[in-house]
């Protein structure tokens, strides 16, 4: 009689009984629709305290139904009192059940009966319900670069040859070194031994003279992205972005609903002024001057100036993206387009992701003066600061003088494996393919002669060990060039490799043509 109650109706309870009579592994026990498996590594009282609050929500015991007594309880189950006694004070915590003293322990009356639901599967959507921000940030077409950079993809520097043990010793010293003041939340800007070493460095390098608290530290040149268009772009505001541009700021600009406006790139890099009027009429503009990403031109002087006199003349903000601007071959780093800034309106972005190693997540902004303290603001609500022993190794890393004895030694690396590639690619690749070499950087734009689907071109490519993606993915319109970018970052055996990589697009290339 009380299992009928329990279950609602009569019809309810004979149901009730064969689903759970044909679904249990384990004996029936009690009057509580109550399962224990031994064998299983759920404690008991976890199994009878999920069993009793699946059948309140399942609403098999209707609210202000008594439960049986913990001795009852434990007797028919046959385990410790005390077991029984935990599980329910749990359930009494979480409000599935009340106790009361002198008469025992009922189904809450405040939870709302749920239909009699044993068997019935949860409704499943094929597809999530996302935003429209949502929806454009997870877009699949632009997470293929993401998987590619994180293994085998263009993105990837030499990280074998990344000094690993000065790091462990560096980090082992940081731990070490923490007091439980370090414990505690931070400035939002960043740790300040971190930024002031990031400001010496500027000011080396890139001939930036700036303050360490325009200094932001970010979870790499991606979070600055985020950053940068949360805090400045409304719905529909316009954004000249290059074109073919760099697929990660693109994603985030369009996740803000961002209207991007294609810049073209040529041979000076980022060219504003062919824009009609309507066109120029934007919020921000992106650009990666000491190296374009990814056709590699370095934005000349006069396109410098003309780029900034238009963000003054419509009051727009400029984005420079100096993600790699150390690996430079033929002579210095170049000063950073902010120097040019007189009016406040550029964000020099940094990353270490290519000179260290992409897992770090550490980059950062130099906000004008005026942006400075909103910046800081908006980071900390977002995600509070970077982590504290990252920041710290770095720092020392750094401020120990292997920060740029690892720049000076990877600039050689990569020099010897770019002519090495060179070369490779003038002695086998000449029928298939016209190179265009940039002065900076660790990949090569290789176009193809003949007219092949570029993404089958670099997976076979990638097949034989050399780094590809096909230009086309840069794209925001219909691609101007059919191209492979291929890095020698990774890139060992050159002539061995390459020459493989070309017998791959010449095999694809004469199954096309038969
Ligand atoms: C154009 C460009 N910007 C920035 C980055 C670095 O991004 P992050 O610091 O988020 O790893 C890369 C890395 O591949 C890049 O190609």
């Amino acid at each position: 009689l009380w299992l009928e109650k329990m279950a609602g109706c009569k019809g309810h309870f004979w149901q009730f009984c064969g689903t759970i009579f044909s679904m249990a592994k384990v004996a029936w026990r009690s009057e509580l629709p109550v399962r224990i498996d031994r064998s299983s590594e759920r404690s008991l009282g976890r199994q009878i305290y999920g069993e009793i609050a699946q059948a309140v929500l399942d609403g098999q015991l209707l609210p202000g139904s008594r439960l049986p007594s913990e001795r009852q309880l434990s007797s028919d189950l046959g385990v410790a009192r005390n077991t029984v006694n935990a599980a329910y004070d749990q359930l009494a915590a979480e409000g599935y059940i009340e106790r009361v003293i002198g008469s025992g322990s009922r189904v809450s009356k405040a939870v709302r009966p749920q239909p009699f639901s044993i068997g019935r599967l949860p409704q499943r959507r094929s597809e999530p319900r996302l935003s429209r921000r949502g929806a454009s940030l997870s877009d699949a077409t632009l997470a293929i670069d993401t998987d590619e950079n994180a293994s085998e993809g263009i993105g990837a520097p030499a990280l074998d040859a990344f000094p690993l043990a000065v790091w462990r010793r560096l980090a082992a010293k940081q731990i070490d070194r923490l007091t439980p003041a370090d414990l505690g939340y931070g400035t939002a800007r960043g740790y300040a031994p971190l930024r002031s070493m990031i400001a010496d460095y500027l000011a080396r390098t890139r001939r930036m003279n700036v303050a360490s608290h325009r200094i932001l530290i970010v979870a790499g040149a991606q979070q600055a992205y985020d950053l940068i268009a949360r805090l400045l772009l409304d719905p529909g505001d316009g954004i000249l972005f290059e074109e073919p541009g760099y697929l990660g700021a693109r994603a985030a600009f369009l996740a803000a609903d961002a209207r991007l406006v294609p810049a073209p790139v040529d041979h000076e890099g980022m060219d504003v002024r062919s824009l009609t009027l309507k066109q120029r009429t934007a919020r921000l503009a992106y650009t990666t001057p000491a190296h374009q990403f990814p056709l590699g031109p370095t934005l000349t002087l006069a396109r410098r100036l003309a780029l900034l006199e238009w963000a003054e003349d419509v009051n727009a903000w400029v984005v420079e993206d100096d993600y790699d601007g150390e690996f430079r071959y033929a002579g210095n780093t170049l000063s950073a387009l902010a120097c040019l800034d007189r009016s406040g309106r550029v964000i020099y972005v940094g990353s270490f992701s290519k000179i260290l190693f992409p897992a770090l997540r550490l980059g950062f902004m130099v906000v004008p003066e005026n942006l400075a303290a909103r910046a800081a603001s908006a980071r900390g609500f977002i995600d509070r600061q970077s982590p504290v022993l990252e920041q710290a190794t770095l720092a020392a890393f750094m401020e120990e003088g292997h920060f740029a004895r690892h720049v000076v030694r990877m600039r050689s690396l990569y020099a010897q494996r770019r002519t090495a590639a060179i070369r490779a690619f003038e002695r086998h690749a000449r029928s298939v393919i016209d190179l265009t070499v940039p002065e900076t950087g660790v990949h090569l734009i290789a176009r193809l002669r003949t007219k092949v689907d570029g993404e089958a071109v670099a997976a076979a490519v990638r097949a034989c060990g050399l780094a590809a993606v096909p230009l086309a993915r840069y794209y925001l319109g219909p691609p101007r060039l059919n191209a492979l970018l291929v890095s020698f970052a990774n890139l060992s055996n050159a002539d061995v490799t390459v020459r493989r990589a070309v017998k791959a697009i010449e095999n694809l290339t004469m199954r096309r043509s038969r």
